[in-house]
């Protein structure tokens, strides 16, 4: 079955069967009956399918979104991971709720919020999340599993669910703390306080946040819908205070963040500094305004999507020495190592050794 319509980067690919979720009894009775571990897809906004898959898809739409604890300044929402991420921060906002407006508009389901610790606007979802709760399999059935924030080892673009528990985790549902009365907006992203000043608002509310990354994200960023793409391809870099000073003093305009004693560099501005902004190469590029996204303009081959990466990568790696680790999960999984094969470029960092950059 053809998983085209599953994926927001629009291209083919064949799965023995496909088959939608809608609860957890739904899953468990499926899940008795396969003989592989399947693969789950939300809303299939973070993936990119190099090749047919050989085991069975299952999409999680599990529903339903329900306060289940309210303190003075504080209430517990308890999501269903086939929830629609934006369409739950909307209600939020609505509530007049805080905790999730920098990360609206965000394409994808509630449950996959977790995986890859979202983040945007100077927030990610680590930050509000109580809990997660789905179905893990222990080496020979699946059983019930909830785990805390602590548990879930959050880091940037990280989590356990892409580490030790990848493919051993159904998320069925997320619990999240947000705020009644609101200490803690997050209002210093450069793009958003250039908006605020634009807009001449010096202390704004949950709403004017919501409204401001909706309208950073429509002009920023490409919809999906009209021009398939997944978001951010690659991560953005850490690298050593040596390094970053290093750069700096080749390249002035280097915009980079200090973080606890290193630094985050944009991938973007690597991607456009070599001439890879905006560039089109046959029916798949990057977008004019964010090089870090690549969209597809007509083909239905995630491999063509696959060496572009590579191209980016390579032209990254040889021109600063940085090896970019994609920020979309690469389905079949061995494509994303057969990637830095064919690409001649060491395996990123954390998965090969301790980045010395
Ligand atoms: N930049 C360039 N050229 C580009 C793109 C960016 O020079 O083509 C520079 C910008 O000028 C700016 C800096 O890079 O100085 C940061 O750019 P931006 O604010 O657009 O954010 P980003 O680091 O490229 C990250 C997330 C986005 C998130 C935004 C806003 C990652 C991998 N990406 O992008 O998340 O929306 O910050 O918080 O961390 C996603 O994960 O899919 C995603 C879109």
């Amino acid at each position: 079955m053809d998983l085209q319509r599953y994926n927001t980067f629009r291209v083919r690919a064949e799965a023995p069967s496909v088959r939608v979720i809608h609860s957890v009894g739904e899953f468990t009775s499926v899940l008795h009956q396969l003989d592989t571990p399947p693969y789950v897809l939300g809303e299939g906004s973070n993936i990119l399918l190099v090749d047919d898959l050989d085991r069975p898809v299952l999409i999680n739409r599990i529903k339903g979104i329900g306060v289940v604890k309210e303190h003075d300044n504080t209430v517990d929402v308890e999501i269903g991971a086939g929830e629609s991420w934006h369409g739950f921060v909307q209600w939020a906002v609505e509530q007049g709720w805080g905790g999730v407006e920098n990360l609206a508009l965000i394409p994808g389901t509630a449950g996959a919020a977790p995986i890859q610790n979202i983040g945007a606007y100077g927030r990610e979802i680590a930050e509000v999340l109580l809990h997660v709760r789905g179905l893990y399999f222990n080496g020979s059935r699946w059983e019930w599993l909830q785990l805390d924030g602590h548990q879930c080892r959050f880091g940037y673009r990280t989590s356990i669910f892409k580490q030790e528990l990848q493919e051993k985790f159904i998320v069925c549902g997320i619990t999240l703390r947000l705020t009644r009365h609101h200490h803690d907006l997050r209002v210093s992203y450069w793009s958003l306080q250039k908006w605020l000043e634009q807009h001449d608002i010096s202390t704004p509310d949950v709403q004017t946040i919501f409204r401001a990354v909706v309208d950073i994200r429509r002009q920023r960023l490409p919809d999906p819908e009209v021009l398939p793409n997944a978001g951010s391809f690659f991560k953005n870099v850490f690298v050593t205070e040596e390094y970053y000073h290093k750069l700096k003093s080749q390249y002035g305009e280097l915009p980079a963040f200090e973080q606890d004693g290193r630094y985050k560099i944009p991938s973007g501005w690597l991607i456009e500094k070599c001439g890879w902004k905006g560039k089109r190469f046959n029916d798949v590029g990057t977008f004019a305004r964010q090089a870090l996204i690549l969209v597809n303009y007509g083909t239905s081959k995630g491999r063509d999507i696959y060496h572009l990466a590579g191209r980016i990568l390579r032209d990254v790696y040889e021109r600063f020495g940085i090896v970019l680790e994609p920020e979309v999960q690469i389905w079949p999984r061995h494509y994303l190592d057969n990637l830095y094969r064919e690409y001649a470029i060491p395996l990123p960092a954390h998965r090969a050794r301790e980045n010395q950059l």
